[in-house]
């Protein structure tokens, strides 16, 4: 039994803010979070403040204050070293166009497990003169670091790793690949978007100097909007040629007779804030921030240790460690037919998780409760077949 400790809005006392918990055992929370009565709500007042007044600017630009200012508490980091942007993927790109390839330190250096997005704007800076390095899995199924120390050097501008991996559920040691990155002077990005809103992130900590995350998933929010903490100290020296009018100095100044980034990690904002993003998502970040990311975190490892537990009594093959320290809110677990058993999952039991490679993916996040495990762990062992 789960023992949640305090008055943390975490498990039964915040399920009844999602419907799909009515109908369906929802654990796919590393895909897209469950959608809330709240978040459904926000999308309704962004619709009628727009029928009642159209373009509500001082609303929109509050809001995408309100985006910068909780990602920055959910960092333990100043809002002035917060970007907000439309993907991981936006950010990023700006990020890469703000580094020189063309010299001796062009190498990029990335995990086998990057998220493709990361890999494919990696390898487009080949056009740029960039090298791009992979650093390939252990045989855990982790990236360690030692991978990462053998694959940096002096040639060494970037270097790529995730917080979580969405492919293995493995939580990396940022802090060991940034300390042997920063010894060789090159910049290190922790893609984090299998983290936030799920477990404890602190730049303050955590050794990367940019990290970047969203609201797809475990901040309940939608598609549209993520976010990118740069390290203060590195922002004067980053100037992305990749940009928008948000990211100028003074926006309503309206001019186009030069390029003037902003001070702040603006300057890796882009165009006119993602509004029908905004809404929902500051919503869905509030459920996080009232349960508290580290309520969330201990309590999904709970539920994932019952999870482990009651997978290896049924001789399934989990690829995510058991040691809580070494693993986020993903548990994945091996099978000979990932769509079939994703599919009986979803048509018969109406469970719903993912699959990437030739594991299932499930994930808890803190709506979820030990019955939703226990539910899970025994139509699995009932489809033992489609087990590896
Ligand atoms: C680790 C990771 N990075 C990035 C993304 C998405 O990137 P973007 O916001 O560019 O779509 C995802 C999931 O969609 C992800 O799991």
């Amino acid at each position: 039994m789960t023992v949640i400790t305090g008055e943390s809005k975490v498990g039964a006392a915040i399920r009844g803010e999602f419907p799909v918990f009515e109908t369906t055992t929802y654990l796919n929370s590393c895909s897209q979070g469950a959608l809330a009565r709240r978040v459904r709500a926000a999308v309704e007042t962004w619709l009628d403040g727009w029928d009642a007044n159209g373009a509500e600017w001082e609303f929109w630009v509050e809001r995408n204050e309100q985006a910068r200012t909780a990602f920055a508490r959910l960092l333990h980091a100043s809002p002035d070293e917060v970007a907000v942007t439309t993907s991981v993927s936006q950010g990023v790109s700006a990020l890469v166009s703000a580094l020189d390839f063309s010299g001796e330190r062009n190498r990029i250096v990335i995990s086998e497990y990057e998220f493709p997005t990361v890999g494919q704007i990696a390898h487009a800076q080949e056009l740029r003169g960039a090298e791009v390095v992979h650093v390939l899995p252990g045989g855990d199924g982790s990236i360690p670091a030692e991978g990462f120390a053998e694959a940096i050097d002096e040639r060494t501008a970037l270097v790529c790793c995730t917080a979580v991996s969405y492919r293995t559920g493995h939580r990396n040691d940022v802090a060991a690949i940034a300390d042997v990155a920063h010894r060789h002077g090159a910049v290190v990005l922790a893609d984090s978007y299998q983290a936030i809103g799920a477990i404890e992130l602190d730049v303050r900590t955590l050794g990367a100097d940019v990290v970047t995350g969203g609201t797809v998933k475990y901040l309940l929010g939608t598609a549209g909007l993520a976010f990118m903490w740069v390290r203060g100290s590195l922002l004067q020296t980053l100037l992305p040629t990749q940009t928008g009018w948000f990211a100028d100095e003074d926006i309503f100044a309206m001019s186009i007779a030069d390029y003037s980034p902003h001070a702040s990690a603006r300057r890796f904002d882009a165009g006119t804030p993602p509004v029908p993003s905004l809404y929902p998502s500051v919503a869905g970040i509030s459920i996080v921030e009232e349960a508290g990311v580290p309520a969330i975190e201990a309590y999904v490892a709970e539920l994932n240790g019952a999870m482990i537990d009651g997978l290896a009594e049924i001789g399934a093959t989990v690829v995510t460690p058991r040691d809580p320290a070494r693993r986020g809110p993903l548990v994945c677990v091996r099978s000979t037919d990932v769509e079939r058993l994703c599919g009986e999952l979803r048509e018969q039991e109406r469970i719903v998780t993912s699959h990437r490679d030739d594991n299932v993916r499930i994930a808890t996040h803190l709506y979820n409760t030990d019955d939703d495990v226990a539910r899970v762990v025994s139509a699995l062992a009932s489809r033992r077949q489609l087990l590896a």
